[in-house]
């Protein structure tokens, strides 16, 4: 077969930066996609929320308070949902100082600046992050990817997942825009008869690498989905989980693991 994205391929799995490439540069930022990109990752893997007043915003935490500077800027709303924040507000925390001071003044990007950074390198993985803080956002998304022409031509080239662990949402996104493969993420590998129901709206799964044997991922192969694992950063994991099959591994070092894809 042809290669799809996240599907097994000739070349061993698919290497996917997360965050970007989060364990070298402030996860989510510009910095991280070209970091990613540059690294040779066939993605990037970025979280979506929607800010309080509906724009799509890439950022991790359920708050501010691990990766910005938020207590310089609004004091006291460090454990505010990061959703209660304007657009405008979001722009004014630096993402990038609490990584390293070298990437000081790094901002929470749009969801569109994914697709800009990746201009004529790799794909990006979204994942719609605790899509309960974010209402409408699965439609939101799926009109951005439909419609946007960078992203339109992304998703036509076969680079674009959208992934999530809310199976409700990830079936209502699946329903908005099927042309988008839609990845199921799931802690463990779960049973055939939970496999087969996700197959009907799934393309993949993601799921936790500890734990996962050669037969699971056979398991879930079988009910005609893609494996794809998380979050991968030893070279000997990354080693053990590519012997396993996998389609797609994950990891916050891109730039150390590619050689184990074959990469030169
Ligand atoms: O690739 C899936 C992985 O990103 C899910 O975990 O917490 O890093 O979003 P988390
Ligand atoms: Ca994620």
């Amino acid at each position: 077969g042809g290669r799809r994205a996240g599907k097994r391929s000739v070349n061993g799995p698919v290497l996917v930066g997360h965050r970007g490439a989060g364990g070298t540069a402030p996860e989510n930022t510009v910095a991280a996609f070209i970091e990613g990109r540059l690294s040779g990752a066939d993605f990037i893997e970025v979280d979506v929320q929607l800010s309080a007043d509906g724009v799509p915003f890439l950022f991790h935490d359920d708050t501010p308070a691990r990766t910005t500077d938020v207590e310089n800027i609004f004091p006291g709303r460090a454990s505010d949902p990061i959703t209660t924040f304007t657009w405008a507000e979001l722009q004014q925390l630096d993402a990038g100082s609490s990584f390293d001071e070298r990437f000081k003044g790094e901002r929470i990007p749009h969801l569109d600046d994914a697709v800009d950074a990746e201009a004529g390198g790799a794909g990006v993985y979204i994942e719609i992050k605790t899509p309960r803080n974010s209402p409408g956002i699965e439609q939101l998304v799926a009109d951005r990817l439909l419609n946007h022409p960078a992203w339109r031509a992304l998703v036509t080239a076969g680079k674009v997942q959208v992934i999530g662990f809310d199976a409700a949402s990830n079936r209502a996104f699946s329903a908005l825009a099927p042309e988008v493969p839609l990845q199921q993420l799931i802690g463990a590998v779960p049973s055939a008869g939970v496999l087969a129901a996700l197959a009907t709206y799934a393309h993949s799964i993601g799921t936790n690498y500890r734990r996962l044997t050669a037969r699971d991922v056979a398991r879930v192969h079988r009910a005609g989905l893609a494996v794809s694992v998380y979050t991968v950063n030893s070279a000997e994991d990354v080693q053990a989980v590519v012997d396993l099959g996998v389609d797609a591994v994950t990891t916050d070092f891109p730039v150390q693991n590619r050689r184990y894809l074959g990469r030169p």
